[in-house]
């Protein structure tokens, strides 16, 4: 039976550590699909025409290892605002959610525009500081050189443009449960969000 648990907020706000926790917890697939856009944003900065780059995205894109560092992130909150482009990623994200067995998706608009059905929709934020830590922690992990600096610069440009663009702009969903993560612990925040699966199941 398709169940599906749409999951957004502003960027490094913990949406894909709580989906892939959720997903794991109740044996749902998972799709980050802010992917989906960074894997567009990165085939333009290498010239392709951001229509086309979404169009004829492969699996292999997604699986690119500098996905994360700031100049992709930027590129793919550009491409993010065009309509076309959002038009050409809906079709699997929609296929995605609906699938057997359960879907945990996680991004701006999955509540709003990509699942407005979804049977359990969070949002989840944290403070500016908190997010540009973790999100300078993961980076730094993966052996990136970006200053904490220009991690808060990427991500406040990026909610900026993210939250003013006229499609599917981010937002929360009237009927989205919201969680603030800046004071909760990585299990506190997964233990907030199986406690509102398990209410709507
Ligand atoms: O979630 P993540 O930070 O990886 O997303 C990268 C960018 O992709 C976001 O800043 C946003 O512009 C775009 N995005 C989007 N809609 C989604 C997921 C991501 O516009 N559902």
């Amino acid at each position: 039976m398709a169940f599906t648990i749409a999951i957004d907020g502003p960027a490094a706000a913990g949406k894909g550590t709580i989906g892939r926790a959720l997903s794991r917890h109740f044996g749902f697939a998972h799709l980050d699909t802010g992917l989906l856009y960074r894997a567009t944003g990165r085939r333009v900065l290498t010239g392709l025409d951001p229509v086309e780059a979404a169009q004829s995205l492969r699996a292999e894109d997604l699986e690119a290892d500098d996905l994360r560092t700031p100049d992709v992130s930027q590129a793919a909150s550009r491409v993010a605002a065009i309509p076309e482009v959002r038009q050409a990623l809906l079709d699997f994200q929609r296929a995605f959610a609906r699938r057997a067995g359960g879907a945990v998706l996680d991004g701006r608009d999955i509540g709003t525009v990509i699942c407005p059905e979804a049977e359990v929709k969070l949002f989840v934020t944290a403070s500016d500081e908190e997010r540009a830590r973790r999100r300078h922690k993961e980076l730094s992990d993966g052996g990136h050189t970006a200053t904490l600096d220009e991690v808060m610069d990427d991500l406040r440009q990026r909610d900026a443009r993210d939250s003013a663009r006229a499609a599917a702009p981010l937002k929360p969903a009237e009927d989205a449960l919201r969680l603030d993560t800046s004071e909760m612990t990585i299990d506190q925040a997964v233990a907030a969000a199986v406690a509102e699966v398990d209410r709507a199941k």
